[in-house]
């Protein structure tokens, strides 16, 4: 009986003790679960603020790159308006610079003649200068020419001397009257024949100023055979380079073969119906009228 008391004392107290630790386990336990759970508490109120703050400045940042874009598209908006303006400021002067050059040229200097248009008897250039007697066969007629062709004529005739040709002018502008009496004379001797290579007065692209007919010393007056020259073929290479085109060439519609007759149709046109290998007569007026605005360039 003593042994079982003893027995059941060991028991109690191995069994209090046991439960002794269990419950100071229980104890550190719940302890660190409390005081893990305060810590979790803390460190989600510090991630809602540090979520409240990144919230505010995400929200700062898109006020300021709305801000941005806005100002953005003012600029380019207010760039596009200048350049606009300055693209019509441009086209305005321009066009200014056209309608001045238009005004200036006259008309007339790009248009048919030769029985198509006419001239009448008061159309003078409107202004004339004298050739450099040098260039000119007998210099003592003094032979005037539209003032601003002459820059292109002498240095045609610069160029020529250069390369070694012998190039002389005979005949430059004709007034209605001369251009009157030259017809008659020639009627006298030649008839109706004279209308093959002598125009009516009104109807002579000398009186235009802007024509002229060449010769070589050695021909002088004997131009009827310029085109066997050296001067005819140098000619034909280069005067559409100082803006001159053959008005009459072999088989033209209008007169016979007029080798020495040379008229200034400016250089971007000589230049274009060279290289078409057209005359000016083959073109449409409204076509010869484009190039009006570049007749002296
Ligand atoms: N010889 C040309 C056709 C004129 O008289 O104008
Ligand atoms: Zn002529």
């Amino acid at each position: 009986m003593q042994k079982s008391i003893k027995i059941f004392s060991i028991v109690t107290i191995l069994l209090a003790g046991a439960a002794g630790y269990f419950g100071y386990q229980t104890y550190l336990q719940t302890h660190a679960i409390q005081s893990l759970t305060g810590g979790l508490a803390s460190t989600r109120a510090d991630l809602a603020s540090t979520t409240a703050e990144l919230g505010r400045v995400y929200g700062e940042l898109g006020n300021t790159r709305i801000e941005r874009d806005g100002f953005e598209l003012s600029y380019r908006a207010e760039k596009k308006r200048l350049d606009d303006l300055s693209f019509q400021v441009q086209n305005i002067g321009s066009m200014v610079g056209v309608l001045e050059k238009l005004q200036k040229t006259d008309p007339e200097l790009i248009a048919k003649y030769s029985k198509i248009y006419f001239l009448n008897e008061n159309y003078v250039p409107d202004k004339l200068a004298l050739l450099d007697p040098q260039y000119v066969f007998k210099p003592e007629r003094g032979l005037r020419i539209q003032s601003d062709t002459k820059q292109y004529l002498e240095r045609l005739l610069t160029d020529a001397a250069r390369a070694g040709v012998d190039l002389q002018i005979i005949s430059a502008y004709r007034s209605f009257g001369e251009q009157a009496g030259l017809k008659q004379a020639y009627s006298v001797t030649y008839g109706t024949g004279a209308n093959k290579f002598s125009a009516d007065q009104g109807y002579s692209e000398h009186q235009l100023g802007t024509t002229v007919d060449f010769t070589t010393k050695a021909l002088g007056a004997g131009f009827a055979s310029f085109e066997g020259t050296p001067a005819y073929t140098w000619l034909l290479a280069h005067a559409h380079e100082y803006g001159f085109v053959l008005s009459y060439p072999k088989n033209n519609s209008y007169y016979v073969f007029e080798p020495w007759h040379w008229r200034f149709v400016s250089r971007s046109l000589a230049g274009k119906l060279h290289e078409e290998d057209k005359n000016f007569y083959d073109l449409d007026q409204r076509v010869l009228d484009t190039y009006l605005v570049s007749f002296f360039d």
